[in-house]
């Protein structure tokens, strides 16, 4: 801590005393505030707004913990009635026709989450609310975004393999709906459940790198789309929520579990970094990662392969005992996933389109109460270097 005020101190000074806390990849480091989402890592417990994450998976649905997010506290049946037929309306669902153009215009290979920041960020351009940063009207635009990105993501989904996107269902919830407009199929109950489940567990997880990009984007006073695309690439590289599409990839390549221990042996060896492993903040293992485990295995017998969760439990228990490194949310997600049909590229999609519940709210909070988030960097490089004319260099 700087007990020093800062003024008192030169330029070089200053620094120097903030230095003494600077940590990497702010480890550990407390930014704020926040009454929405608090992980023991220790215990390995996940709450959001104080209620354990496996009371809401157990009893919860995802359009609940939505609501739990956003307003603090657990809707009465009549509010939860209002806010249900809400977010699953044909009308805050479905995406205007000009961004599913848009969509048709890209390139086939865009992947799915270039293609998911890319349709979020022009989705500002359609929303009535957009430049009005008031608590209603950001609750208004998060309602949007949150019904909107299922549609967003499967319409991709459906465009790529060169067939028409299919229609929102006000019918089913927010789960069955997606996986209904991905295939054109209504989903087994199993499955819809499974998914709504995999929802809940990803809605929020704290100040994970996405949550807190949209923070300091929301910092600055921009605005809820500003922000959600700021966590959408944040969300997409493969130490976030990337790992889930980099497990399957491995799985792919493990392919029997009979080979799974010596592969994983070997890969511990060459000192590899296993995705779905590790976590900053737990110490023992994700407890989003056995309700995932669980329903991994449940829908992988229903369809028939159980070779994946096999691959996974080999790899897990090796790491465990060898490095003590133990299963994070992104291990067993996508062998559940892969088990209805969605392809790998999807994976992360998913994640984003039940995070933004969580983006959300921490956007509200930031508005809420804030303050710019600018911190300072501990400056290694030259303070006195004298101009040379390029002429002479
Ligand atoms: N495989 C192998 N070794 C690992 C792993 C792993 N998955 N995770 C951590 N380690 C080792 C790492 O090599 C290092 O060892 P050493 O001190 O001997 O060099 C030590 O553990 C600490 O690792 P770190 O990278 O300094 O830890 P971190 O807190 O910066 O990183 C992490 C956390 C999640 C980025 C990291 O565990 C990781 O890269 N995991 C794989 C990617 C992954 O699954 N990400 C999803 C995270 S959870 C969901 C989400 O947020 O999206």
């Amino acid at each position: 801590m700087i007990q020093t005020n800062r003024f008192d101190l030169t330029p070089r000074e200053e620094i120097d005393a903030m230095s003494t806390v600077n940590k990497a990849g702010l480890e550990d480091v407390v930014v704020s505030t926040s009454d929405i989402c608090f992980i023991d890592g220790r215990e390995g417990r996940l709450i959001y707004r104080g209620y354990d994450v496996d009371d809401l998976a157990a009893q919860s649905t995802f359009e609940e913990v939505v609501y739990l997010l956003w307003y603090g506290a657990l809707p009465t049946k009549k509010e939860y009635d209002a806010f249900y037929k809400t977010l699953s309306a044909t009308a805050t669902r479905k995406l205007p026709p000009k961004l599913v153009a848009l969509l048709r215009g890209l390139p086939k290979k865009t992947t799915p989450m270039e293609v998911l920041r890319t349709g979020v960020s022009a989705l500002s351009a359609f929303d009535p609310d957009d430049p009005d940063n008031s608590r209603e009207a950001e609750i208004r635009k998060a309602m949007r975004l949150t019904a909107q990105m299922p549609t967003l993501v499967a319409a991709w989904e459906r465009i790529r393999r060169g067939k028409a996107p299919i229609a929102p269902n006000p019918k089913l919830n927010l789960a069955a709906n997606f996986l209904y407009m991905m295939s054109g199929k209504k989903p087994t109950e199993l499955a819809a459940k499974t998914f709504d489940v995999a929802l809940i567990l990803h809605a929020d997880h704290e100040f994970n790198a996405s949550t807190f990009a949209a923070r300091v984007t929301a910092a600055t006073l921009s605005d809820m789309y500003s922000a959600i695309t700021s966590a959408i690439g944040a969300l997409k590289g493969p130490l976030h929520g990337g790992a889930n599409e980099q497990v399957m990839i491995m799985v792919d390549k493990i392919k029997d579990p009979a080979k799974a221990e010596a592969w994983i042996r070997k890969a511990i060896a060459d000192k590899a970094r296993i995705m779905g492993f590790g976590h900053r903040v737990y110490r023992v293992e994700d407890p989003r990662a056995k309700h995932l485990r669980r329903l991994a295995a449940e829908l992988g017998r229903q369809a028939g392969d159980e070779s994946k969760v096999k691959i996974l439990n080999t790899v897990a228990r090796v790491m465990t005992e060898e490095k003590h490194i133990y299963p994070n949310v992104d291990l067993y997600s996508g062998a559940g996933y892969a088990a209805m049909g969605i392809p790998t590229d999807q994976f992360t999609p998913i994640f984003a389109m039940s995070r933004v519940a969580g983006w959300a709210a921490h956007v509200l909070e930031q508005h809420g109460n804030n303050r710019l988030i600018r911190p300072r960097a501990e400056y290694t490089g030259a303070t006195r270097a004298t101009y040379v004319p390029i002429s002479q260099r």
